[in-house]
């Protein structure tokens, strides 16, 4: 009993330090409220990640038909607003740019991002986001305050517009003003990660959904069994 109690404890600690180690770099980690229950918010996320991320990230673990239904899209509407003509409505979100190109334009493959949700962590994800600023030094002239020198440039830079570093105190400043207020572009931005946290872990919508229906049977069995109950016992006590 007292291995087993160590054991749960060390896991514990284990994975409380694991998520020290994700904010590591130094810099303040903004959370998101991820609310899958929020249709519209994920409709607007699956936009903006079709258009503006699925032509380097592919998410090949979500099938186009499953996310229409999951999004309360008929297969209709996916096919008009979200996927390209040569696409079937079964098929995965894949990328029509082969690897090696992109090894050779970026220096790096852009991972799949299917279970970057679970990996970073959305307060990442949404950081990550919000955080890319202007560096000379960088052939995409841009860097990032949560991913050092990353390879990806500022997709979202017309949006956002741009950000100065300073690297003393490590603040970021608008230095050009985006097509979006601060406030549209956060919007955006957490709309998109909900839609990450969806796609990392799709089935939640339907537990979520599920778990009502479980209360719901639960409450009502209890209403039976608890008479039941009563009138059992009444004659032994
Ligand atoms: C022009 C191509 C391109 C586009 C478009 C693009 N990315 Fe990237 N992205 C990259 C590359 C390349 C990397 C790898 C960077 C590295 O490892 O240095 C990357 C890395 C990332 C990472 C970090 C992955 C990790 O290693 O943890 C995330 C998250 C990410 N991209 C999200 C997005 C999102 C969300 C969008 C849409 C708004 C997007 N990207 C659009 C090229 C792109």
């Amino acid at each position: 009993m007292r291995t087993l109690i160590f054991a749960l404890f060390f896991g514990y600690l284990s994975v409380i330090s694991g998520q020290a180690i994700a904010s590591a770099e130094g810099i303040h980690l903004d959370d998101v409220e991820v609310d899958l229950a929020d249709k519209a918010s994920l409709q607007r996320g699956a936009k903006t990640f079709v258009n503006y991320c699925l032509s380097c990230h592919a998410a090949s673990f979500m099938r186009y038909n499953r996310m229409a239904k999951d999004l309360d899209l008929s297969d209709d509407q996916v096919k008009e607003n979200l996927m390209f003509a040569s696409e079937k409505i079964g098929d995965t979100m894949t990328i029509a740019m082969r690897a090696e190109d992109a090894k050779k334009w970026f220096g790096v493959t852009p991972p799949d991002l299917s279970v970057i949700s679970r990996s970073r962590g959305t307060a990442w994800l949404n950081t990550y986001l919000q955080t890319f600023f202007i560096d000379d030094a960088k052939a995409v002239g841009t860097n990032n305050a949560v991913f050092k020198d990353v390879g990806m440039p500022h997709i979202l830079w017309e949006q956002q517009g741009y950000l100065h570093h300073d690297e003393e105190t490590g603040h970021l400043t608008q230095v050009k003003e985006g097509t979006l207020s601060t406030y549209d572009y956060n919007v955006m931005v957490a709309d998109l990660v909900n839609f990450l946290a969806y796609v990392g872990e799709p089935s939640k919508i339907q537990r979520l959904e599920l778990g009502k229906w479980v209360l719901l049977y639960l409450f009502l069995f209890f209403l039976v069994a608890y008479p039941m109950k009563k009138a059992f016992w009444r004659d032994i006590h």
